[in-house]
């Protein structure tokens, strides 16, 4: 195990997308970000100078943190941002994860141009034991450089099929060339601020082997869906002759609502082949094909083997329901009298103005209440009907769970129909989780829990609640500190998507919170 140092500069850079220019937030002058690369077991710190004149901070989306809370990122849940002009190391240990992950700014919007990818290689010597790792090994051997995709652009271009000029060459976009009878690794970020997509190459089927750092049991499928904060690794055989062929990242929502027909666009280019010569299209599934992506999403196992465990647990100290919807607060000085609030359990959630994590390590009172509700506080027909006028006018309040150390937890996260539905996909920090369970409609504590997979759920930190639907998700409360659970749509998250854990410290001498860093950003 090495430690691997980097140093992220947030600057202002001019770059120019649809054939305008304008100056936009980076780290080191990229966009997308630099690629953070390590192996599971190393240790990396990553020095972040904020050059710029916004309050920045930075999340490793998806790393465990196991014990060390102060560098998973978000502004004042686990630390005060970093301050124009400061800086702040973060200091982690990668452990027990493996693939793709990516890192973001969290505060406020500004993720939109700061994120990047973090590639995990795995131990070596643990990984030609199974066939998936043997697969990835010879795709890495090839010398492929890890690919990063994101929406409306991939690899921070809209591709050839934008828009922008009539007269746009395949050198406006991103163009991976590939060998005939290779395989390929494709390593997919949805790093979108608002919006589900769906991933297809024109003639070629993609098997994927691995979501957010865990891998799964491998399967092919002709279109892949991936929710905002969401990883997947997916192997790519270059199994036609010769040809460009079209990638399309196209949105998914089933809200007949929202129409959005943007489709970012890339190359497949095979050797030999011109740049100039014709590309074999492809049409996006339409933007509501939810069967498309209920497919998808139930086809997602985990690996399950002798080396990589299913630890998923069997018990439920905590059996939580959190209803998410979308709601209208009275709003004197809005101009419609109204603003739009969203919430967990009918409580909207009000960021402090001091770290969370700060407040619980030192004591300080008057920053949050552990008083979050379990359950939501009338029960009705969440999916349909008019709703108690109570569940639409939302609390406000910066209210945590509190969790023992090592507690077992269950959380049914149920889409509501209320105002709008929409898919969420919600984020925990600090754990993995596994996918119990998910369905249509109410969820039903009767009938529903006899159906749940404990054999070999997928494991993840991002899941998208269906709408009108609901997820169960079950993890242990393994990690000490403050734990961000949010929605991954930014808009949502804004309005008051999201709620806290707090987790105790155990006894043990390994299961406690490590202090604070001296150099911890001050609010
Ligand atoms: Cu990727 Cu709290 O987020």
């Amino acid at each position: 195990c090495m430690v691997r140092q980097y140093k992220f500069n947030i600057v202002m850079k001019n770059t120019t997308r649809l054939c305008a220019t304008k100056p936009i937030v980076t780290v080191n002058g990229k966009f997308p970000g630099p690629t953070l690369v390590a192996r599971e077991g190393d240790t990396v710190l990553v020095k972040v100078a904020n050059h710029v004149k916004y309050n920045v901070s930075i999340h490793w989306h998806g790393i465990r943190q196991l014990r060390t809370g102060w560098a998973d990122g978000p502004a004042y849940i686990t630390q005060c941002p970093i301050k124009p002009g400061q800086n702040f190391i973060y200091n982690f240990t990668i452990t027990g994860q493996r693939g793709t992950l990516w890192w973001h700014a969290h505060i406020l919007w500004l993720r939109a141009t700061v994120h990047g990818a973090i590639v995990i290689l795995p131990k070596r010597g643990e990984w030609w034991k199974s066939d998936v790792e043997a697969v990835v090994n010879e795709a890495l051997k090839s010398g492929f450089v890890p690919n990063v995709s994101d929406t409306h652009t991939i690899n921070g271009h809209p591709g050839p099929l934008s828009t922008c000029s009539s007269k746009s060459s395949s050198k406006d976009g991103f163009t991976l060339k590939v060998k005939r009878g290779k395989t390929y690794m494709l390593r997919i970020i949805n790093a979108a601020l608002n919006e589900e997509l769906f991933f297809k190459i024109a003639k070629h089927r993609l098997t994927v082997v691995e979501v957010d750092a865990t891998y799964v049991k491998p399967f092919k499928t002709n279109t892949m869906v991936i929710a905002p904060g969401q990883t997947t690794n997916v192997l790519l055989t270059a199994d036609r002759s010769t040809g460009n062929y079209l990638v399309s990242v196209s949105p998914f929502m089933d809200s007949p609502i929202e129409v959005d027909n943007v489709t970012a666009t890339a190359t497949v280019q095979y050797s030999g082949t011109l740049a100039s010569s014709p590309t074999t299209l492809i049409n996006p599934p339409p933007q509501n094909a939810t069967p498309v992506a209920t497919n998808f999403t139930d086809s997602l196992r985990s690996l399950n083997s002798k080396l990589y465990p299913t630890n998923v647990p069997l018990t439920a100290d905590h059996s939580l329901l959190f209803t998410i919807s979308l709601g209208i607060n009275p709003c004197p000085t809005c101009p419609s009298g109204n603003r739009a609030v969203a919430g967990i359990n009918n409580v909207s959630f009000i960021m402090p103005t001091t770290s969370l994590l700060q407040a619980h390590f030192f004591n300080l009172s008057g920053v949050f209440t552990d008083d979050f509700p379990g359950n939501p506080p009338v029960a009705f027909n969440y999916t349909g009907g008019t709703p108690p006028l109570n569940n639409l006018h939302t609390m406000i309040g910066t209210r945590l769970y509190r969790l023992a150390y090592n507690s077992t937890v269950q959380v049914v996260l149920q889409g509501t129909g209320l105002l709008a539905p929409e898919n969420h996909p919600i984020h925990l920090h600090g754990f993995n989780f596994f996918v119990v369970g998910r369905g249509l409609g109410n969820f039903d504590p009767k009938k529903d829990p006899k159906k749940f997979n404990f054999i070999d759920p997928v494991e993840r930190n991002t899941i998208g609640v269906p709408s009108g639907g609901w997820s169960a998700i079950r993890f242990r409360a393994d990690n000490p500190g403050v734990w961000f659970l949010h929605c991954h749509l930014e808009v949502h998250t804004m309005w008051g998507l999201k709620m806290a854990f707090v987790v105790d410290n155990g006894k043990g001498p390994d299961e406690s919170l490590l202090p604070p860093p001296s150099d911890l950003p001050t609010c």
